[in-house]
């Protein structure tokens, strides 16, 4: 059976600090720091909300996010403000390693999908935008089970959807809480560390691999 890839969307594939040249606009020099707190809050809610059973789609805790940073950094905005941020969300763009590699591992003979905690419309028009949509057998959305990485119920749902076999799938993810829960499911899984300063958690749980780049996935995973 060929290998399946589980690609992770926010952070791995699509650059979600795309959203500071027009954060500049409200958050002047603050933009980047507003950015990285608007992004660590919607993970602190989309785990707060999982772990309440007390489900939102991931725009929700999108939005929510954006309304605690503001909060956070003292701006206000308007309607029209919020809503434009909120848009180019949905509109982020790849990084710069995404289209050539999926393409010699789609050339190469992998299963690929994507699998998020985005709903899968979301994510739909997030790939579309960002021009990667084809290369991608489908998309698993946790929104089926109402619930968030995580949780083992996520990774067992991407399995059955994707009708892989468990020892022939890899996660793919620079989210180091996805890479652990992943591993902790049964799953295999590359840490991809989109930085140098990007830290691992030390939970005595390893990446079944490490790279820096998405180019050295065909190499690496045979
Ligand atoms: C995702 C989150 C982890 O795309 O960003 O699933």
């Amino acid at each position: 059976m060929s290998v399946t890839l589980a690609f992770d969307v926010y952070g791995t594939l699509i650059d979600t600090h795309g959203v500071v040249y027009k954060l500049q606009k409200v958050a002047g020099d603050k933009a980047q720091a507003f950015s990285q707190t608007w992004r660590d809050k919607q993970l602190e809610y989309s785990f707060r909300r999982g772990l309440m059973k007390n489900y939102q789609n991931f725009a929700v805790c999108t939005s929510h996010a954006l309304d605690y940073t503001c909060r956070y950094y003292k701006i206000t905005l308007i309607k029209e403000q919020k809503m434009e941020l909120l848009d180019s969300y949905r509109a982020l763009p790849a990084f710069d390693d995404v289209v050539d590699s999926l393409a010699r591992l789609k050339a190469a003979g992998f299963r690929l999908y994507a699998f998020s905690n985005g709903s899968a419309d979301t994510v739909e028009t997030l790939l579309s935008a960002a021009g990667i949509r084809d290369f991608f057998l489908g998309i698993v959305s946790v929104d089926d089970l109402k619930s968030f990485k995580p949780d083992p119920a996520v990774y067992s749902h991407f399995i059955k959807k994707s009708e892989a076999s468990i020892s022939d799938t890899w996660l793919i993810s620079s989210n180091p809480f996805d890479v652990i829960g992943a591993i902790s499911a049964g799953m295999r899984a590359a840490w991809v560390q989109r930085s140098k300063e990007a830290i691992f958690d030390p939970w005595g749980v390893e990446p079944t691999l490490t790279i820096a780049s998405l180019r050295e996935l065909p190499e690496k995973i045979g």
